[in-house]
């Protein structure tokens, strides 16, 4: 309730204890609440009776009073609270309190020092361009704004091959820049649906197949493409797991009720997953393309004392390429904090032979991991409206899958099947060293790493969750949550069934295991993926240190390549967000970006004189 009213609750509010933690305010005992304009003068007026009184003392922390506080336990709402006899709001100074999470604010931006000349300036042009696209679209009743109006994406095409593909997080941002893909390998059968569902595979061989195992790949089999992408399995190498490396055995990291039998006989062809990395040496060995884009997890850098890096960059420029890494965070361009290491190779014969063909003003020099602004995104910018926080489709999640899940009481909807169960909660507050209220998704903090456990042990404080209105337990994230944090816009379609059982098997089985393991696999699935935002951006650089690429397109302007894919991954950051919050965003970075400018004249000013 209070947070429906936009007061910030505590953790014992979060727990169904919204009475029981009070304050002393003058003799009497207050449930301090922070304030919010509008909130303050619904206060008001319910108290006062009158529609149109408006709240005094603003400046000041609200606290609602009552001399009756032990009788709140039965209080179910803000309003029946209110109507008590006896309460009344008090303005006092704020209470500083070390259970609400300070946001502090912080710069993510990377490479500053390489943002574009009037980066203010067109930003704000930029903004204001979509902005009145999304009041058009309002206006004429068009579901939303998304990439296919897109003011960034002209026709122009180069050629990608996505290896371990996932659900296509490299295509979205290679696709936005025109890129078409020529070949995917992907094992898994529900990412391979979901990658067919959103991704052009027109192009694919055999009438767009995607491929399965990569040992079993010829690459003869391969079309010639001129980049190639992919991110290969991280648990040898992630700080999760006991980072065994490039010396991990294992045939293939456990999915969820296992994977068919018939695809670990298949990947027994080969080495384990610590070896897979080879297979994209072999691949880049046998098809050269021009350039290629890896991901990774960061800690590849320590495994083994950084011996697992060096083999993998020495084995990458051996078959021919310069290589570059670094790690690059997410934070700016999408409104979750996840960092992860890209391994950038640019072919040098391509670079000697061809770059004479450049233009004068963009002849390459060496790759440089490009500028990324930082758009203060945030956990309330994407997490469900309270609208769709009644819709189940809204959440994605096929309603028959939960409409036979009965355990709890009251009305089914996303809140009541993604928050905590008693058991869960007691575990969480009693059991988990972890667990603490601030690492909660706060509205106004960025979300953390989700990664491909998220939702599986949430008793042991391993998942960041989202605080709900007293009584209720925080809720996980739900699946389209979870694209939109990791930067998918709404249009992506998310899988609604799994590979081992038909969807009818689903239907029947409608109850909480079902549900579960249907979720795990979108969580599972979600978490592996990249960032489109973020690789557009980085590809969008890439391709400007390809003379063979950039003269192969057939384009009558030279085309800035840095710059386009620069605005192509701020297109794809904003698409992303909650449709509903996109306008108040987009207020919100044009403010920021006025102010700037305006901040730059003025330091600019002096000198003139
Ligand atoms: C880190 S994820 C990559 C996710 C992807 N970049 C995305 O945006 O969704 C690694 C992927 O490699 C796939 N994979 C693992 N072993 C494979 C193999 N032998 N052949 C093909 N794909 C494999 C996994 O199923 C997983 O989807």
């Amino acid at each position: 309730t209070l947070l429906s009213h936009d007061c910030v609750p505590r953790k014992w509010h979060t727990e169904g204890r919204y009475g029981s933690r009070t304050h002393r305010v003058n003799a009497k005992i207050g449930l301090p609440l922070l304030k919010c304009p509008q909130t303050l003068h619904w206060m008001v007026s319910v108290l006062s009776g009158n529609e149109n009184a408006t709240g005094k003392n603003a400046g000041n922390s609200l606290y609602i009073a009552s001399t009756k506080h032990k009788d709140e336990d039965s209080k179910e709402s803000l309003l029946e609270l209110l109507r008590t006899p006896g309460v009344e709001l008090i303005y006092k100074k704020p209470i500083l309190s070390n259970r609400i999470p300070v946001v502090e604010p912080f710069d993510s931006t990377i490479h500053p020092e390489r943002k574009p000349e009037n980066f203010e300036s067109k930003m704000l042009d930029f903004l204001r361009k979509i902005d009145v696209r999304v009041e058009e679209c309002e206006v004429s009743k068009k579901r939303k704004w998304n990439l296919q109006d897109s003011v960034a994406t002209t026709p122009c095409s180069f050629t990608f091959c996505e290896l371990f593909a996932g659900i296509g997080g490299f295509g979205v941002a290679l696709e936005a820049l025109g890129g078409k893909c020529v070949f995917a390998s992907e094992i898994y059968e529900p990412s391979r649906r979901i990658y067919r569902d959103n991704l052009d595979t027109s192009a694919l061989p055999d009438g767009g197949s995607i491929a399965g195992d990569i040992w079993s790949v010829d690459s003869k089999d391969i079309p010639h493409h001129d980049i190639l992408v992919g991110g290969f399995p991280c648990q040898p190498f992630s700080t999760l797991g006991n980072q065994p490396g490039l010396k991990d055995d294992k045939k293939y990291s456990g999915r969820i009720n296992g994977i068919d039998d018939s695809v670990l006989r298949d990947s027994k062809k080969g080495g384990g997953r610590g070896q897979l990395f080879s297979q994209i040496v072999r691949v880049l060995k046998d098809c050269q393309p021009s350039a290629f884009l890896l991901e990774n997890v960061p800690g590849l850098i320590v495994t083994d004392n950084g011996n697992s890096l060096q083999t993998i960059l020495l084995s990458l420029e051996e078959v021919g390429y310069k290589v570059t890494h670094e790690v690059c965070s997410s934070r700016g361009l999408t409104s979750q904090s996840r960092k992860r290491l890209y391994i950038v190779g640019i072919r040098q014969a391509a670079k000697k032979n061809e770059s004479s063909k450049f233009c004068s003003n963009c002849s390459p020099t060496s790759f440089q991991f490009p500028f990324m602004p930082d758009l203060g995104l945030r956990a309330i910018d994407v997490l469900h409206t309270e609208k769709e926080l009644n819709d189940f489709s809204a959440a994605s999640v096929p309603f028959d899958l939960v409409q036979n899940i009965s355990e709890n009481e009251g009305e089914l909807t996303p809140v009541s099947v993604f928050q905590l169960s008693d058991a869960q909660m007691m575990q969480l507050r009693f059991r988990s060293k972890k667990w603490k209220p601030a690492k909660l998704a706060w509205h106004d903090k960025s979300i953390d790493t989700i990664d491909s456990h998220y939702g599986v042990t949430v008793g042991k404080g391993n998942s960041q969750l989202v605080p709900c209105p007293a009584p209720h337990h925080p809720r996980r994230f739900t699946p389209r949550e979870c694209a939109r944090i990791m930067g998918f816009s709404d249009s992506f379609v998310l899988g609604t069934s799994r590979t081992k059982r038909s969807r009818n098997e689903w239907r029947e089985k409608g109850n909480r295991s079902a549900f579960e393991s249907y979720i795990k696999e979108q969580y599972q699935m979600l978490g592996n993926a990249v960032c489109p935002a973020v690789i557009a951006v980085i590809v969008g650089a890439i391709i400007a240190q390809c003379p063979s690429i950039v003269n192969s397109i057939d384009c009558v302007d030279c085309i800035d390549w840095v710059d386009r894919g620069l605005w192509a991954g701020i297109e794809i950051a904003l698409d992303s967000l909650a449709p509903a919050k996109l306008h108040v965003v987009l207020r919100r970075l044009i403010r920021f970006y006025q102010e700037q400018k305006e901040s730059e004249i003025k330091a600019v000013a002096p000198q003139c004189k």
